[in-house]
């Protein structure tokens, strides 16, 4: 029972999602293309709120942690010096019958038989290794000398430029360097909507200390990514820490957690917080053949840092948010009858819209013109809509329905013409209580501000 009222529940998400312009399938118009995305205009702004607000608590509000931004294409010796050429495979096995490819850990097994999830066909083959980086050329010719991947994490950009970031930032152990960008990986089979796509964004932040330090700095890390997800309007009762087990954590990290979400499709990765010592330094170091080292100038020894990863995904951190807010209430409608309202009830911090102006009526030039002054009043501290068409009801509707956090209507008050004391007063709404309160034009800036940061 349960399943399906989950199942239903990712349905209608899915569907508002395109119906309100937060995610569209890529290439639509000529059948898509499988595990791609794109955001439409609604999307594209909670993204950047969401990217913007982990730059803001990672970088901004820390004195230990510079940024940097990447190249997506690096030198193929990076992805042979990081592992990833050889072991970034996932074990994939083909069914003959239906010649589906499937992830080896997707394969079902019924009273001991293995069988194909797609078609139940028991013909199936070995697993076989199947590397998820996407292969591409640079330069003029199509042959090995020119061939490299498009990344499959942003991490290694830092790990190969941290000599220049340390040299120049002249930070002191310990200390991070952060990163949001695009990440590939040729997924074997991309599914449930963004959860797993081929083309994705990470946040990652590669946090550099003494090897006696990472231990401690794992749990403090995780800690703090709990805190974001909370912060961001995540419940903490619907996130989880998984200990990932030492069979299969990465044969160099002393430690990973996973934090984990309840999706309706179930629980599933957000982020990874991992312990990587000093794998990453040691491997570019050798490969490279240049010093990766630290110079502790108190100890006047030299070393290569150790280091810990929380990295998170932005598009399931996306994701997780509008599975999150999406609700359905009673609400009444113009006539006063109960009618079922469709709310995103986002954190205000990463709302899209952040405040809906509305004057009563659209054919009244003086509630028309005053709202578009709260419009340019508002403008410049955030993004606000500005809406005249149709009743004031169902204008808050639409707007509840995208997540916008508060509304501001501009009436016959407003002007002053029933009391003169309600001159330059107007009502703001809240979208999840629905209360309005009567509140003068000149504070609305400061009172906004004040919720929204
Ligand atoms: N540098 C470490 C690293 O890349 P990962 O666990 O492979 O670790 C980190 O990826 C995060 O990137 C994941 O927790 C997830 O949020 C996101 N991610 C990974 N693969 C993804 C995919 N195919 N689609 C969407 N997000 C993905």
């Amino acid at each position: 029972m349960k399943e399906t009222t989950e199942a239903q529940r990712m349905e209608k998400i899915v569907s508002l999602c395109k119906r309100r312009g937060f995610i569209f399938q890529s290439s639509e118009i000529y059948g898509g293309l499988n595990g791609l995305w794109d955001y439409g205009p609604l999307g594209v702004e909670l993204k950047r709120n969401l990217k913007s607000y982990w730059w803001r608590v990672m970088v901004h509000e820390r004195d230990d942690v510079v940024g940097m931004d990447g190249s997506i294409l690096m030198n193929r010796a990076v992805w042979k010096a990081s592992g990833h050429e050889d072991t970034f495979t996932d074990p994939m096995v083909d069914c003959r019958s239906c010649k589906a490819r499937l992830r080896a850990d997707q394969i079902v097994e019924k009273k001991g038989a293995k069988q194909c999830p797609v078609c139940g066909g028991k013909d199936l083959t070995e697993p076989r290794s199947f590397n998820l980086m996407f292969k591409t050329y640079v330069g003029a010719t199509e042959d090995e000398s020119s061939v490299t991947y498009l990344r499959p994490e942003t991490a290694q950009a830092i790990f190969v430029q941290f000599k220049n970031v340390l040299d120049v930032s002249r930070k002191k152990l310990s200390f991070g360097i952060a990163q949001i960008g695009k990440a590939f990986r040729n997924e074997i089979n991309p599914r449930n909507f963004t959860f797993r796509s081929r083309e994705f964004e990470q946040m990652e932040l590669e946090y550099f200390c003494r090897a006696e330090e990472g231990i401690k700095l794992l749990e403090y890390w995780k800690e703090e990514r709990l805190k974001f997800y909370e912060n961001i309007g995540i419940a903490r009762d619907k996130l989880h820490v998984l200990t990932v087990p030492d069979e299969e954590r990465a044969f160099y990290s002393k430690g990973t957690y996973d934090i984990e979400y309840d999706f309706p499709f179930g629980r599933q990765e957000l982020e990874g917080v991992a312990y990587r010592t000093d794998y990453d330094l040691s491997q570019h170091q050798k490969a490279s053949g240049k010093s990766l080292e630290y110079f502790d100038e108190e100890t006047k020894q030299k070393f290569i840092p150790h280091v810990v990863e929380p990295s998170a995904g932005v598009d399931r951190t996306v994701l997780a948010l509008i599975c999150e807010a999406y609700s359905e209430d009673q609400a009444p409608d113009e006539k006063g009858k109960m009618e079922t309202r469709i709310v995103l009830r986002f954190h205000p911090r990463i709302a899209p819209i952040k405040c809906g102006v509305f004057p009563l009526l659209k054919n009244n030039e003086q509630l028309v013109a005053k709202a578009k002054q709260i419009v340019d009043l508002l403008r410049p501290h955030m993004f606000v809509f500005y809406d005249e068409s149709g009743a004031i009801g169902r204008r808050y509707r639409r707007q509840d329905e995208i997540g916008t956090p508060f509304g501001i209507t501009v009436d016959f008050e407003t002007l002053g013409e029933k009391d003169s004391a309600l001159c330059d007063t107007v009502t703001l709404r809240e979208r999840d209580s629905m209360k309005q309160e009567r509140v003068a034009i000149k504070d609305l800036a400061d009172i906004l501000i004040s919720r929204i940061s």
